[in-house]
Parts: structure tokens; C-alpha cells; sequence
């Protein structure tokens, strides 16, 4: 028979998102609902290698829905890395009397939550990462909230560029994905964007683009570079010895892991949540919550991390329609 879940630990791990402090509630809410006790884990996976947590109540979660950042903390654990932090882990986890663990991050949380999960403890993953780059899931926490951060700070620069009749380089996270790039890219309307999925080409790609650009009657121009694509700084320099011109480079940086989530990230957190809990409630552990087409799916973790989603490059086909010459 199914061990009754009794009392579960949550933790955010990684990079934050917006939309972690949507999830921990949605999980401690529903996991109360369910009969179930909960433990906040803080800083990450170190919570459990060196025993630092809080108790979370219905009033403990009240209030952060739109709150930025995790309230749990979080880390990139080099201890949980090795052979005895997961020991101590496991012990952390015997002495608060976790039946199971529920795990907000990215890719790096996962394949800590499989290496748990190895040493007998139940583990549920919640994907949350600005990056969307989480191969089982469509969607990550956090996404949706970033783009719009960028979109709001580049549609800033674009007055400024305009004013001065300038060419604007930006970089955008996204690690080694370029799924923010490409999205903020469309929706400001770049003049091009650099992504790390696809070989650039720097003077069809950079030079051509601009030169077309100024053509079709325009004097400011917007480049968008996805971090993983190569650097702002440098682009603007080969921009500066190609054409002459004296872009702005901005580096949009850590500003867009930070900000009130979203209504589209609030929504996928709750019931993200409320997903992990319902798997462990009917004695599932061991998986990653997943969005497939809008839908809420579980997916044991080892399968989970081995799969991969590629950027959709129709989305590239469209930024380049968006720059149809007139005949
Ligand atoms: O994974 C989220 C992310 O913000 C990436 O886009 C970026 O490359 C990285 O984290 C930055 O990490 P840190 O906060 O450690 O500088």
C-alpha cells in the first residue's frame, strides 16, 4: 500500500523567477487542503544539507502571491553536489519527518531532485526558470514576466534611440537558450535578433538587416542579442567597424529575474502547485509537473530530464516577414 503523504518540505533552488512565491503558496494551500503538513526548506538544496527551514502555515503563504523573488531563498548548492551533502540531505530529511519534497527550480533542481529521489526520498518538480529552457515542460514559471520586463525596458531605450537617431544593442538572458530572446524580439519589434539555436551570420544577419532597415526610410534600430548568442558589448563594436555607426549597448541583466509575476505566471504557479500536490496525494512521486498544449501533465523525473524541446524557428520566420522590402 501507498505511504500516506503526512508532511512535505518545498524548496526554490537556481536562479529565482517570479512566480516562485505563487507556487509555494499554491503548494502549501492545496497541501493543507489535502491533510498535509508543510516545512518551508530554505536556500535551496543547502536547507536540507545543513537543516535550515521554517514552518509554513496558511498565514505563513498569505500575501506573497504577487510578490517577486522566493520567499524560501534560494541557492545553487555545491554542497548537495557531493556524495555526503545528499547524505545529510537525506538526514535532514528523516529528523523533520518529510515524506516527500517538493522542488521549485530549473534543470539543475531536477537532477538534484533525481539524486534524491535515488536515496529513497520523494520528490515532486515544479519547473520555474526565466529561460523556458526546460526540455519536458512548454512552459517554466517565471517566462512570462521576464519577457515583459524586457519588453517594457526596451520600449524605453526605443525613445531614447529614436530621439538620437541611434542603433541599440541589448542582451537578453536566457543562458544557453534563446527562447526570451526570440520572444522580446517579436514583440518590440527588433530590427534583428541573435539567438544561440541558430548560426548567425553577422553581416546577413546584423549588417544587411540595418542596412535594409535604414532603406525602408528607418534612423534608430534595435538589435536583440540572447546571452547565449554572444555579447552586446562586442556586437555593438563589429556594428560600430561595419557601419560606422556608434551604437548604445545595454546589458538588461539580473533586472529581468525581479518584479510582481504576471497574471499568466501566477495562473501556471497555482496550478502548477496544486498539480505536484494532487501527484503526491494519490501516492505519485518522483516526477516533474509539465505543461503540454496548456495542460498540466507529471513525467517521472530520469524521463523528464532526458527530453528536449526545440525553439520554434517559425517564430524566426515571422521577425523576418516583419522586414518585407516593398517591391
Ligand atoms: O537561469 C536563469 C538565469 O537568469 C540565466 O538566464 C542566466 O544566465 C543566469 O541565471 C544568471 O545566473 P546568476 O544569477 O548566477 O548570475
Amino acid at each position: 500500500m501507498e505511504q500516506k503523504i503526512r508532511r512535505i518540505g518545498i524548496l526554490t533552488s537556481g536562479g529565482d523567477a517570479p512566480g516562485m512565491n505563487a507556487a509555494v503558496r499554491a503548494v502549501v494551500r492545496t497541501a493543507i487542503g489535502q491533510g498535509m503538513e508543510c516545512i518551508g526548506i530554505r536556500r535551496g538544496w543547502n536547507g536540507l544539507v545543513f537543516s535550515d527551514f521554517t514552518p509554513l502555515d496558511s498565514n505563513a503563504v498569505s500575501h506573497i502571491l504577487a510578490a517577486g523573488g522566493t520567499i524560501l531563498y534560494t541557492a545553487r548548492s555545491e554542497e548537495f553536489l557531493t556524495p555526503e551533502g545528499r547524505d545529510k540531505a537525506v538526514s535532514t530529511c528523516k529528523l523533520l519527518g518529510l515524506d516527500a519534497v517538493v522542488a521549485i527550480g530549473g534543470d539543475g533542481t531536477f537532477r538534484g531532485a533525481l539524486e534524491l529521489s535515488r536515496k529513497g526520498v520523494s520528490v515532486v518538480g515544479i519547473p520555474a526558470t526565466i529561460d523556458n529552457d526546460i526540455g519536458c515542460s512548454h512552459y517554466t514559471i517565471g517566462f512570462d514576466t521576464a519577457c515583459n520586463t524586457a519588453v517594457a525596458c526596451i520600449d524605453k531605450l526605443r525613445d531614447t534611440m529614436q530621439s538620437h537617431e541611434r542603433c541599440s544593442v541589448v542582451e537578453v538572458m536566457g543562458r544557453h537558450a534563446g527562447y526570451l530572446a526570440l520572444y522580446v524580439g517579436l514583440a518590440v519589434g527588433a530590427t534583428a535578433v541573435l539567438i544561440p539555436e541558430r548560426e548567425v551570420d553577422f553581416q546577413k544577419d546584423v549588417v544587411e538587416r540595418i542596412r535594409q532597415s535604414r532603406m525602408m526610410g528607418n534612423t534608430h534600430f534595435m538589435i536583440v542579442v540572447a546571452e547565449g548568442a554572444g555579447s552586446a558589448p562586442e556586437i555593438g563594436k563589429r556594428i560600430h567597424e561595419e557601419l560606422g555607426m556608434d551604437p548604445r549597448v545595454t546589458i538588461l541583466g539580473h533586472i529581468q529575474r525581479g518584479g510582481s509575476p504576471t497574471a499568466r505566471d501566477r495562473e501556471m504557479a497555482a496550478r502548477m502547485g496544486y498539480t505536484a500536490v494532487m501527484a503526491l496525494a494519490r501516492g505519485e512521486g518522483n516526477c516533474i509537473v509539465c505543461t503540454h498544449d496548456g495542460h498540466m501533465v507529471t513525467k517521472p523525473i530520469e524521463q523528464a530530464l532526458a527530453e528536449t524541446k526545440h525553439l520554434q524557428m517559425e517564430r524566426y520566420d515571422v521577425l523576418e516577414a516583419m522586414h518585407a522590402k516593398n517591391a
